[in-house]
């Protein structure tokens, strides 16, 4: 339920902090954070609470070292890569290492994620919580 719990709070959170940026673009009339408000939204908010209401329905593919693995490199590679994306946009190239460092995160977070969801829907009792 860790797994689950905290992806689902993070989920929401990212939605207001998203959201927030939306509503500072739109009310300062500048734009040049837009990639970082849609990913806050898209990787922190969508894809948060999918992963997390995901862990609630196959409540047995949250155990393990596997789903706390996904959960430490998506958080880790979200929380750096938003700040770095920002600098970026904002013409600070010193922390695109750390912006590629963060991406290959996410994409080991996603592969990880791939594996947990064909492990628990291959199972016979995947509708269970066995
Ligand atoms: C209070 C809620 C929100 C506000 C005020 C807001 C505001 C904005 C603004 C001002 C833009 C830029 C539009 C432009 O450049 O013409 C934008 C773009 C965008 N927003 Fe939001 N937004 C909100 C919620 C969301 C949510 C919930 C999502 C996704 C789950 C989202 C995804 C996007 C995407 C994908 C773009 C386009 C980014 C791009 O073109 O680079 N937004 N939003």
């Amino acid at each position: 339920m860790f797994v689950s719990n905290n992806f689902l709070r993070l989920g929401v959170l990212s939605a207001l902090v998203g959201m927030s940026l939306g509503v500072w673009m739109g009310a300062n009339e500048d734009f040049v954070l837009r990639p970082v408000h849609a990913h806050i939204n898209l990787l922190g908010f969508a894809s948060m609470m999918l992963f997390g209401l995901f862990y609630r329905a196959f409540p047995a593919a949250g155990r393990g070292w596997l789903p706390m693995a996904h959960f430490i490199l998506s958080v880790l590679g979200f929380l750096i890569l938003m700040p770095s994306l920002a600098l970026m946009l904002l013409q600070k190239p010193f922390v695109l290492p750390l912006m590629i460092a963060s991406e290959i995160m996410l994409v080991g977070s996603m592969l990880l994620f791939v594996i947990i969801v064909f492990m628990a829907t291959m199972k016979k009792d995947y509708a269970t919580t066995a």
